[in-house]
């Protein structure tokens, strides 16, 4: 069986922190993970590894079973992983359509300025995300944190990328908004959609996740079903704050 990730050994360091400590942990193809831990847990750092965007001190990652640690953000995105950002970052200036085709393009600067926009594809996807036709046409820096959260989802579904990467994707969501994501995420997981998800929300994650795996300080505490891994001592005494 082919994983869709298998991160060893990972390890990385800024100075004298050890934001990631010896990490190691699988995804299996259409298997859905939360990743919890509290502030500063390193939990973003171990996505941005996965992306390039740090490189790791030591440690392999593989997607789909090829080494990827030395490929670009961009080689990475087309081999099939896409995130979204804690702190949604769209093109502020660019309307919820236009950030969308930013996302569908493989060379996102040039086919802004050359591509033809598959605008039945952009609104497809807004759509989908639930944003009304309305929307599409609004520029970024008029949305509100809920729609900021459906555009960052929607651009990372845009990439084609079948293991998804969520960093936050309910922080300052309505429970409407938070219901209506988490259908979406639902649907994808019928479709095959593979998922590391992170989330302070642990009722909302709960019942998106096959499985769960905590860290803290960068090492992992426990890796498990989602009520064995929030049940487990160390995690309520790091994570819950008990003793
Ligand atoms: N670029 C960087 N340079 C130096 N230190 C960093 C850098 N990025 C993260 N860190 C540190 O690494 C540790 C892990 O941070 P990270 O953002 O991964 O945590 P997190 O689990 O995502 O936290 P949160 O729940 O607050 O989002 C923190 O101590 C943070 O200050
Ligand atoms: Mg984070």
């Amino acid at each position: 069986m082919t994983l869709a990730l298998e991160v060893r050994n990972l390890v990385k360091k800024f100075g004298g922190l050890t934001a990631t400590n010896d990490l190691s942990f699988d995804l299996a193809k259409g298997e859905s993970l939360g990743l919890i831990g509290p502030n500063g847990a390193g939990k973003t750092t171990v996505f941005s590894q996965i992306m390039g965007e740090l490189r790791q001190t030591s440690g392999t990652i593989k997607l789909y079973g090829e080494e990827i640690s030395k490929l670009t953000t961009a080689e990475r995105i087309a081999k099939g992983v896409s995130r979204t950002y804690q702190v949604p970052r769209p093109f502020a200036e660019l309307s919820v359509r236009e950030n969308i085709r930013v996302g569908l393009m493989p060379d996102s600067l040039r086919a802004m300025i050359f591509g033809a926009p598959d605008r039945s594809r952009e609104a497809e996807l807004a759509q989908s995300i639930g944003f009304a036709p309305k929307d599409l046409d609004k520029t970024a820096s008029e949305l509100a944190m809920g729609d900021l959260r459906k555009l960052e989802f929607a651009r990372t579904l845009a990439t084609g990328a079948k293991l998804l990467l969520l960093d936050e994707v309910f922080a300052g969501l309505t429970s409407g908004e938070i219901g209506m994501i988490a259908e979406l995420i639902q649907d994808l997981r019928q479709r095959g959609f593979t998922f590391l998800m992170v989330s302070h929300d642990l009722p909302a994650m709960e019942p998106l996740v096959d499985r769960a795996i905590a860290i803290e300080r960068g090492t992992m505490l426990a890796n498990g079903s989602f009520a064995d891994v929030l049940g487990d001592k160390s995690v309520r005494a790091s994570y819950l704050g008990e003793s």
